[in-house]
């Protein structure tokens, strides 16, 4: 059975490399690795290709950057000539970006089985994007493989049958456990275990409104003067930060670097003190590593990462902010209640059982 495995943008790649670590046990699956290109520079996509040992991909759609409707559409157009002519049995989606929604759609469309990995996270706000992606995408695939228990409550709700639905873990925490002994500190960048703030931030919740991103720098200028504060700048928020003109007072401050690997990624937040972030995987991957978290969304799709991880969501109330900076500075702050069912770093290889029976 030839099953497609789509990635596009930074978060995928970790996805589908907990699949293809366990491909091996599955002879009777060929899979295909299709990248749509969303993500394109080398920060962003081949250093992680390199690191999490992933093949040459067997098509690259090379859309690269634009607005929703053009990056979906050129998505589509590249991905329904790839299934026309090369005939998947099936296919694999993971996450919520615009590829995964849109070649959900185009391999729906052509009669292709769909399975989303990370099915039924809801954040109940449908300003994100990636809600739009998620439900949509849901709502077209064949298997639902879900991480955490809210996942399966929100797609019973919304009537996906029984039997789509399987609860198998988290296909990231597969690959941090396995890639944890590569973990390294950024290049360059001098920082002792456990002492630090790690800051990643990209939405446009966050990044894209000028008076938001002044507030966010000054809590991060203030949380600087209590600890080092490390913030590898995405290239959307480095734009906006740019625009709004508060690139020279952030840097006095805090130490902004290049987007990191995957490998220092893994280390900033393993030896964090603190992360301070709005990205989905950061929140769960805090959690895995007993690391706090703060989260920068009013709302997450992911809420065993709140109730029994360690996040806490703050929105932008900054004297809840400050709050738990201080209890994480006096040792005060929430422990985690447990290890989440099923992140045992085994997700991939019961998603691969699932499709090969
Ligand atoms: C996308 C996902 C988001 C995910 C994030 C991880 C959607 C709707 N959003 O957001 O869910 O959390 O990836 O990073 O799919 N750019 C570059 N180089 C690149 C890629 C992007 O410079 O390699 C710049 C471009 O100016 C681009 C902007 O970043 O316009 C935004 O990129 P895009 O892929 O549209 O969305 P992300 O913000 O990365």
């Amino acid at each position: 059975m030839i099953i497609d495995m789509i990635a596009g943008a930074r978060p995928n790649f970790m996805k589908i490399a907990a699949l293809y670590a366990v491909a091996h046990e599955f002879p009777s699956l060929k899979l295909r690795f299709v990248h749509t290109g969303q993500h394109y520079d080398f920060k962003m996509s081949d250093i992680f290709l390199q690191q999490l040992g992933l093949p040459e991909p067997d098509c690259h759609l090379g859309v690269g950057s634009g607005t929703h409707a053009v990056q979906t559409a050129e998505i589509m157009k590249g991905y329904e000539g790839w299934v026309q002519q090369s005939h998947p049995d099936a296919m694999v989606v993971v996450g919520d970006v615009n590829s995964t929604v849109a070649c959900a759609l185009v391999a729906a469309k052509e009669g292709v089985p769909v399975a989303h990995v990370e099915a039924g996270l809801r954040s109940f706000d449908r300003t994100m994007p990636e809600e739009i992606n998620r439900i949509l995408t849901d709502s077209i695939s064949d298997w639902l493989f879900v991480t955490e228990a809210s996942g399966v409550a929100n797609l019973a709700r919304e009537g996906r049958p029984l039997s789509s639905i399987h609860l198998v873990g988290h296909v990231m925490i597969d690959t941090l456990l396995r890639m944890m002994p590569h973990a390294q500190p950024p290049a360059g960048v001098t920082l002792q275990e456990g002492t630090y703030a790690f800051v990643t931030l990209h939405r446009p919740a966050n990044v894209d409104d000028p008076t938001i991103l002044a507030t966010l720098c000054d809590q991060l200028i203030s949380t600087a003067e209590r600890m080092p504060v490390i913030f590898p700048v995405h290239p959307r928020t480095r734009a906006r930060l740019q625009d709004a003109n508060l690139w020279d007072t952030l840097a006095a401050r805090v130490q902004i670097v290049e987007p990191v690997t995957y490998f220092e990624s893994l280390w900033l937040t393993k030896h964090a003190r603190v992360v301070i972030t709005d990205s989905g995987g950061l929140q769960e991957e805090s959690t895995a590593l007993n690391v706090p978290c703060l989260t920068l969304r009013k709302n997450t799709e992911r809420p065993v990462t709140v109730s029994d991880g360690t996040s806490t969501l703050i929105g932008h109330d900054w004297v809840l902010f400050q709050q738990c900076i201080a209890q994480i500075m006096d040792g005060a702050y929430k422990r985690p209640l447990a290890q989440i069912p099923y992140w045992d770093g085994n997700a991939g290889r019961r998603i691969l059982s699932i499709l090969a029976n």
